[in-house]
């Protein structure tokens, strides 16, 4: 009896000892996502990480948001048609609460975007139902620049000052759909970046662009921004707005593109990264991504993060356009209402492959 009894008690201590012991092995959940290292602090050693948010997600994904990024542009409440949507009535309230959690966080904020031809309001260009003159649209021009800027100063460290003015056309060096360009003539580049500099001199001030990797447009921004250095213009860095596809992004490009604008002495920063999951042209609704296309991905974004490593004294700054991807313009661009998964985290927040493929890179 007593034996027995020797026997069960072993037998309990080993159970609750092994119980113990499987319980504390187990990481539970909320462990494991402290676990996932964090994508601003991999990159620490090498430039801030940053994110485009909106009014909504800085508070749907403010946690993934501020975990993961050093820095935060707006997705559109710093384009002109949110900040001045009527003559002289500057409405700064959505922008203010981006600055907001970017100061309770230590993080950096990337201003878009001072003068574009989109995302503008019709009365800038008008004025008594007629086109505005030359002289008045720069005017408009520099007061924007000047309130807006101004508003930001200290809060804001880099801003695009113009955005996509060189057209895709090979036969042409602008692009023609641009009232600024036809109303003010090419020195409207020239005179946005004196404002900008007027009103903040201590802010990187940016010219930023699509296809700025594609090498017929790499040429004409080249030579642009060499004109306007050798004008002595304020210019100090260039951005490569980095749309891509798993189709037809090239790692040479990017090499080439960020050398060639380094050449220049510019800084060169991604500034509007994702990759999507479909080629250029496929136009094909899924509802899901294949597991081809999700490693696929993760290979683009690993190669775009060694890359930019390479070039320390050149890449200041690589910002993913959104935070996951339940939240993405891609969904809409180029197929209507169609579903794409182009960033580093899931519909559900969940890192994705083409996150660790980020982390692997930062090794
Ligand atoms: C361009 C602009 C961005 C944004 C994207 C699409 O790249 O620079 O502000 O509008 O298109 O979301």
């Amino acid at each position: 009896m007593n034996n027995l009894r020797k026997k069960y008690s072993f037998l309990l201590v080993l159970t609750v000892f092994f119980s113990v012991l499987f319980f504390y092995s187990c990481p539970m959940e909320a462990d494991l996502e402290l676990e996932t290292p964090s994508l601003a602090e991999a990159y620490e050693d090498y430039f801030p990480i940053g994110t485009a948010v909106n009014s909504t997600t800085i508070r749907s994904h403010r946690d993934i948001a501020k975990y993961h990024f050093s820095s935060l542009t707006a997705e559109n409440e710093m384009k002109f048609d949110h900040l001045q949507p009527q003559k002289g009535n500057f409405t700064f309230e959505r922008a203010d609460e981006i600055i907001e959690l970017a100061r309770k966080n230590n993080m950096m904020v990337r201003g878009h975007v001072l003068v574009w031809h989109s995302q503008t309001p019709a009365w800038v260009f008008q004025e008594n139902g007629k086109r505005v003159s030359r002289e008045e649209l720069l005017e408009r021009m520099r007061t924007h620049i000047r309130i807006v800027v101004g508003h930001f100063k200290g809060d804001i460290y880099a801003w695009d000052v113009v955005n996509e003015t060189i057209s895709d056309n090979p036969n042409e060096i602008y692009r023609r759909d641009n009232p600024w360009l036809d109303i003010i003539g090419e020195e409207y580049i020239a005179e946005a970046f004196r404002a900008a500099h007027e009103a903040d001199p201590d802010a990187k001030l940016f010219y930023n662009d699509y296809n700025a990797i594609q090498p017929q447009k790499m040429n004409k921004i080249y030579n642009m921004l060499k004109k306007l250095l050798d004008d002595g213009v304020p210019i100090h860095g260039v951005g490569i707005q980095g749309h891509w596809d798993i189709g037809s992004f090239s790692s040479l490009q990017l090499m080439q593109a960020i050398e060639k604008y380094a050449s220049l002495g510019l800084e060169v920063q991604i500034t509007e990264l994702d990759m999507s999951v479909f080629s250029w042209g496929d136009n094909r609704r899924l509802a899901e991504p294949s597991t081809e296309m999700l490693e696929k991905q993760s290979q683009c974004y690993q190669n775009i993060f060694n890359i930019c490593k390479r070039y320390p004294d050149d890449i200041t700054g690589i910002t993913l356009w959104g935070v996951a991807d339940d939240s993405t313009w891609k969904d809409n661009y180029p197929v209507r209402n169609r579903k794409d998964w182009p960033l580093l985290f899931d519909v559900k927040h969940q890192p994705k492959e083409a996150f660790w493929g980020v982390i692997e890179a930062s090794k």
